[in-house]
């Protein structure tokens, strides 16, 4: 994770460094600082916490210099302290890096034999101590990163000064994201094109194994066998404009409240409403034929993922399995011939799902990503891309980009389900019908926001808290839990509802909040069995379910959150939104910083 961010131009360094980072800040936020070349030599700033930390100390004592690297960290190796801050310099380098150079003890102890001094206890330091080493042995600067590089292993993406040489400023990238922009006599280094969004929309993206020399007028880049390398420069579509909070309080809050419109827009690319067809266009793959489906991602999105298991073998009766990208990466999972892969990911940079991809790709499956980032790593080393239009989602915890996920999925098991002939054209129309009435029902359960408000106080004490789902309100129950922990670290667990009894029933007492979604759908008496035992156990039982659910369900339940009535595809996109308010009504009920809670980074782009 982490975000790094370079510039090289006539004007001052630091606004720009500044400026940037707070558009990269959803990658970590532990700690910042930036780096400049003043008189050719290396002047930094670094402070630990937020970037406003480093604001106020560049105010009081700013940093020269036209020439310039900045970091937004989030900790893997070293406390988030001052002293383990990016830049790291040395009398001759400074470099910020994102990633994790797995051989740094081997690394770190040949270069204090050589008599290095290290200052940190980051896995970052080695690289400018061994640039320095290099250099102090006689090799040119670029003699030296070309050296170091094939010497580093795990993944990173860097960026790097070198002290007597302001005319270049150097990026490399194994692993990690890094986007070299191309401006009018200056030119930038940055891990994603939004941070560059007000500068320049003209970007090209390293690949694994590149490193690049940049100067005011242009970059030269050279693969890992030292060749030059052509790259192409793509104009992408980003505004350069500054994504505000609008009305509202918090990032997730807007982002809530968007879910209407943009899971609206994000149907639309795939829903021909005049003709009530789901399209795909360019999914180059037979989904008659298909043998089976292998649904990776990490997270939220992997819980977007669970869902579409239940819709894809329910509707379709398509084979599906589904992992959690650390795990399958690993695990040396047999994939058949002809299968498809379809990675989810908000970002299309989380390190784990892209292994995944990789490891699927050299099985030989048709490779799908499903993502809100066209640009990203992911999405180019597809076979086909499934976009999500739901827009920069800044808060850390996802919201909106898990409903536009949601939808592309319902969309793509109805038309897998209407090409195996599973469903009929009538069917396929309602079930498309039904996913369009979408945002005026989602818009209906957000208008009930204060009443959600005012259950949340009642988590407000809890030190546990279940959800409990069945079938596709399974993997809601679990994402319920999951934004819980996360913005209001209260800690919570989803369960199959029909599992409680094998085990988390133990926990349920008088103080434990139990949130049971249950809409009133074919497995709704087998949920309202499960309320029942948790109410004979004096369980604090919050249900959500619609109006027929409510009323079937007699009066176990201290709240019950009522939501629309919707077909059972559309359900789960419509159960979340509670799940959601909730969550973030409990985190700022606590007191939390929801947009960027605490341990957390939005992109994830190490192991
Ligand atoms: C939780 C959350 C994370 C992400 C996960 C995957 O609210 O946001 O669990 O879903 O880190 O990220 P992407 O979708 O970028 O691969």
């Amino acid at each position: 994770m982490c975000g790094i961010i370079g510039i090289i131009g006539t004007r001052e360094a630091a606004p720009v460094l500044v400026d940037g980072l707070k558009r990269l800040e959803y990658r970590g936020y532990d700690s910042a600082g930036i780096a400049t070349l003043v008189n050719s030599h290396i002047e930094g700033c670094r402070a630990p916490g937020k970037l406003a930390n480093l604001e106020a100390k560049l105010l009081v004592d700013p940093v020269p210099g036209t020439v310039g690297i900045g970091h937004t960290r989030w900790a893997t190796h070293g406390e988030p302290t001052e002293a383990n801050a990016h830049p790291h310099m040395t009398e001759k380098v400074a470099v910020v890096h994102n990633g994790i150079i797995e051989n740094f003890r081997e690394l770190r102890d040949e270069l204090i034999a050589a008599g290095r001094n290290f200052q940190s206890d980051t896995d970052t330091e080695v690289v400018p101590q061994l640039i320095t080493h290099l250099m102090r042995q006689g090799r040119t600067a670029r003699e030296a990163v070309a050296e170091a590089l094939p010497r580093l292993r795990g993944a990173f993406a860097l960026g790097i000064l070198v002290a007597g040489d302001d005319q270049i400023m150097i990026g490399a990238r194994r692993g990690s994201p890094l986007a070299v922009g191309w401006g009018d006599g200056e030119m930038f280094l940055a891990s994603d094109a939004l941070a560059l969004a007000p500068y320049t929309q003209r970007v090209s993206y390293l690949e694994d194994d590149d490193w690049v020399e940049v100067t005011r007028d242009g970059a030269t880049v050279f693969d890992g066998e030292g060749n030059e390398v052509e790259r192409p420069v793509i104009v992408t579509q980003l505004s350069g404009a500054a994504i505000g909070k609008g009305n509202y309080r918090h990032f997730m809050a807007k982002e809530i409240h968007e879910q209407p419109e943009v899971v609206g827009q994000t149907l639309h690319a795939y829903y021909d409403a005049l003709n009530d067809r789901a399209e795909f266009p360019g999914l180059d793959i037979d989904l008659f034929e298909v043998p089976k489906i292998t649904l990776v991602a990490c997270g939220t999105a992997s819980l977007a993922a669970l869902t579409a298991k239940y819709w894809l073998e329910g509707l379709a009766r398509v084979p599906v399995e589904v992992d959690v990208a650390s795990e399958f990466r690993y695990r040396q999972a047999p994939m058949p011939k002809g299968g498809m892969a379809l990675f989810v990911s908000q970002s299309g940079e989380t390190a784990d799902t892209l292994a995944a991809l990789r490891y699927a790709r050299e099985q030989n499956q048709y490779i799908v990503t499903l993502t809100n980032t066209p640009t990203s790593t992911m999405a180019r080393e597809s076979d086909h891309v499934l976009l999500t239009r739901a827009g920069p989602e800044i808060g850390v915890a996802a919201t909106k980009t898990f409903t536009c996920q949601l939808v592309v999925l319902a969309t793509l098991a109805v038309a897998a389900a209407e090409a195996r002939g599973t469903i009929d054209r009538g069917e396929a129309a309602k079930k498309l019908a039904a996913l369009g009435d979408l945002p005026s029902a989602m818009s209906e359960v957000l208008k009930g926001e204060s009443a959600i408000e005012e259950v949340a106080r009642s988590l407000n004490e809890a030190r546990d808290v279940l959800y409990l789902g069945r079938g596709p309100s399974y993997p809601i129950a679990l994402e319920g839990a999951l934004k819980l922990k996360e913005i209001s670290y209260i800690h919570a667990e989803g369960y199959a509802s029909g599992e409680m009894k094998h085990g988390p029933i133990a926990l349920i007492d008088e103080h434990v909040p139990v949130i049971v979604i249950a809409p009133s759908d074919e497995l709704f008496d087998k949920s309202v069995s499960n309320l029942e035992e948790v109410a004979a156990r004096k369980g604090r039982i919050i249900l959500i379910t619609d109006e027929a659910g409510a009323e079937a369900a007699g009066g176990s339940a201290e709240h019950v959150i009522t939501v629309p009535q919707v077909d059972p595809l559309a359900s789960p996109l419509v159960t979340c939104l509670p799940v959601q308010l909730l969550s973030y009504h409990a985190a700022v009920l606590r007191g939390t910083d929801v947009d960027q809670p605490r341990n957390l980074a939005k992109s994830v782009t190490v192991e």
